[in-house]
């Protein structure tokens, strides 16, 4: 035989000097949960070792991840049920505990690299990403909301704002919003597709934020297209978005290979909150492996073509590289 392909695979010596795919701590953003109040922690159930919150401890646990080598963060605000209104208007109320978070952070750690999320869902009484009339999900009328939650944001010192809605026309809008008001150098990374997934689940459980009525199908895209996501990328493209976004990850992987291909913009999936828990739970039942089914998993979406990587993991991740 002259073609023995396990030549290569002899020893971790060869096998190290022609790996492809290597997943770091750079291409990671840390998706970070935030509640009101002070010096509290409390563990997703249906995500063991994530947790939301507190400012002061989320300030705290940005600060060691940095020293982890984590520079991106993705901060989700947990609204209390009081505090949401039809109209979302807690997105833009100037003295919400998350605006006044995302400050303090921008202000005591300049270094990192925070990103923001973008839609109505957390704010929304109907728990929907977008404003609700006669059981629809209104298009333009949602923008405005988007825009002024975007410039509400972009104040903070922020440095990315991360539009996961999914309606039309809403990166032009708010790039557009943002260069009126003088905000040229915020960032627009943007969830290009996100699907109608079941894998979203824990994370609504995190901000329980559950639609009311309903699903998102009517936004979010239908798991079986995949010709759409290149329609999208295009409007995403031409809109002026930064990074595009593919969520979720693992089941998209052909998804997040077209893009690549296709454009020329980075790359970032979304290992979403499904993903990271059906490993933890596995594990928890001693089923498999947790690090290195973690492993696997991102380096697969590395591979993939994803040049950036959300995910649950980003600690642990570095954790154990640092070993
Ligand atoms: C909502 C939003 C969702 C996620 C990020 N932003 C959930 C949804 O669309 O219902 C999911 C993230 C995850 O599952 O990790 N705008």
């Amino acid at each position: 035989m002259l073609r023995r392909p396990r030549r290569n695979r002899k020893t971790e010596g060869i096998r190290s000097l022609i790996r492809q795919t290597k997943v770091t701590t750079d291409d990671l953003i840390f998706p970070l949960f935030l509640i009101e109040g002070y010096n509290k922690k409390q563990e997703v159930i249906s995500m063991p070792g994530i947790y939301r919150l507190t400012s002061d401890l989320m300030l705290k646990e940005i600060e060691y991840c940095m020293g982890l080598g984590i520079r991106s963060f993705d901060v989700f605000p947990i609204i209390s049920k009081k505090d949401r209104t039809p109209e979302g208007s807690g997105g833009y109320c100037e003295d919400s505990f998350y605006l006044r978070t995302l400050k303090e952070i921008k202000a005591r750690l300049p270094e990192s690299h925070i990103i923001t999320d973008i839609a109505m869902d957390p704010y929304s009484s109907d728990g929907h990403d977008g404003l609700v009339k006669d059981g629809k999900i209104l298009n333009d009328a949602t923008l405005e909301i988007l825009g002024k939650m975007a410039l509400a944001q972009a104040e903070t010192g922020i440095d990315m704002i991360g539009p996961s809605d999914m309606m039309d026309g809403r990166v032009g809008y708010l790039r557009e919003i943002l260069d009126q008001e003088g905000f040229q150098e915020v960032g627009i990374m943007s969830y290009t597709v996100k699907y109608a997934s079941a894998f979203y689940g824990p994370f609504r459980d995190a901000l329980d934020s559950a639609p009311k009525f309903g699903d998102k199908k009517t936004y979010q895209m239908d798991p079986a297209n995949r010709g759409e996501a290149l329609v999208e990328a295009q409007l995403d493209y031409e809109e002026g978005a930064d990074i595009l976004m593919v969520k979720p990850a693992l089941t998209y992987l052909d998804i997040i290979s077209d893009f690549k291909e296709n454009f020329p913009l980075p790359i970032a999936a979304y290992n979403v909150s499904g993903e990271y828990a059906m490993i933890k739970a596995a594990a928890q039942k001693g089923w498999l492996d947790s690090e290195r089914a973690m492993q696997e998993s991102l380096t697969a979406i590395k591979r993939s073509g994803a040049d950036i990587i959300l995910t649950y993991f980003a600690k642990e991740f570095a954790e154990v590289s640092r070993r």
